[in-house]
């Protein structure tokens, strides 16, 4: 796909400006998000022009204006071609989820990694999502495991708006609820336990790993994400392993799962954990 991109844009590209453009894009719903380097810009209207010829279905080109950042983790975009418009209906894993992708995190790279958890979830199990932003991991698993519960817990208002919405868009799911809140003040107040607790916040979710555990029942199972050098993955088990012996638990097992990679060296995992 992206491929035919480029070769429409060989004969109006200079070819060192070839060389430096970014073949690859994100399709949210009908919105393309590509990375445009600074030496591009000038041509950031005909690639947008080139993405809406190639693709019927986009209605919307944008550009990453920045990285994500902050405690919620958005990404500034900057509309540079079809309608001006950031909100759009995405679907994934059978669900359906409406996003303003510059507004709140969204990752259609996640999409895979959700369903391995929700395939992981047996019936009758108690499951507790925190950070969840616009409800993709509580959605897809409510649907995949119709036999088990879910809870996810988001402290963006506008990400948790967004979830409840998107409860609306998937009204079959009964099985799934969204808390607004900071995971730290909400769990808590829930006085519940959990079968399995997953934790999709890769640079920070360590800090959450003693609360997250003080949920979990015993001989359970803990979906903990990490950034993590290549070579060092047992360094985010370690992790693990150091809050367990806080707690006087224990770490029965654990793999880790690629989930992507943020550089060349650095990717982000998910230790998968049955903690006794
Ligand atoms: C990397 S995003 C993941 C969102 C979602 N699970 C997904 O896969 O699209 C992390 C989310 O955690 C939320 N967040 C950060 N700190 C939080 C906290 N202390 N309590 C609850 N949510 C938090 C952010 O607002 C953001 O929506």
């Amino acid at each position: 796909m992206s491929g035919e991109l480029k070769k429409i844009l060989r004969d109006q590209l200079a070819p060192e400006e070839m060389a430096i453009f970014v073949q690859s894009y994100d399709i949210v719903g009908d919105i393309a998000i590509i990375v445009i380097p600074d030496a591009l810009l000038g041509k950031k209207r005909l690639i947008a022009g080139a993405i809406l010829d190639l693709h019927r279905r986009i209605k919307v080109v944008a550009r990453r204006a920045g990285i994500h950042d902050g405690e919620f983790r958005t990404l500034p975009l900057e509309i540079i071609g079809g309608e001006d418009r950031k909100e759009t209906l995405h679907r994934e894993n059978g669900v359906r989820l409406l996003v303003d992708p510059e507004a709140v995190y969204f990752s259609v790279r996640s999409g895979n990694e959700r369903q391995r958890i929700a395939s992981l979830v047996q019936p009758g199990e108690r499951v507790l999502v925190f950070f969840s932003g616009i409800g993709p991991y509580p959605l897809v698993i409510g649907r995949t495991q119709p036999q088990c519960r879910v809870i996810g817990i988001e402290k963006s208002p506008i990400a948790h708006a967004y979830a409840m919405k998107n409860l609306g868009y998937n009204r079959r799911l009964t099985n799934v609820l969204f808390y607004e809140g900071d995971v730290r003040a909400v769990v808590p107040r829930l006085k519940k336990t959990f079968d399995r607790i997953v934790m999709p916040l890769p640079k920070s979710a360590e800090g959450f790993l003693d609360l997250a555990l003080l949920s979990l029942q015993h001989q359970r199972w803990l979906h903990f994400y990490d950034m993590q050098e290549k070579g060092n993955f047992a360094g985010s088990i370690e992790k693990v392993k150091h809050i367990c012996r806080q707690q006087g638990r224990s770490l029965v097992a654990a793999t880790v799962t690629i989930c992507g990679h943020c550089t060349p060296r650095l990717y982000r995992i998910c230790v998968d954990a049955l903690i006794g």
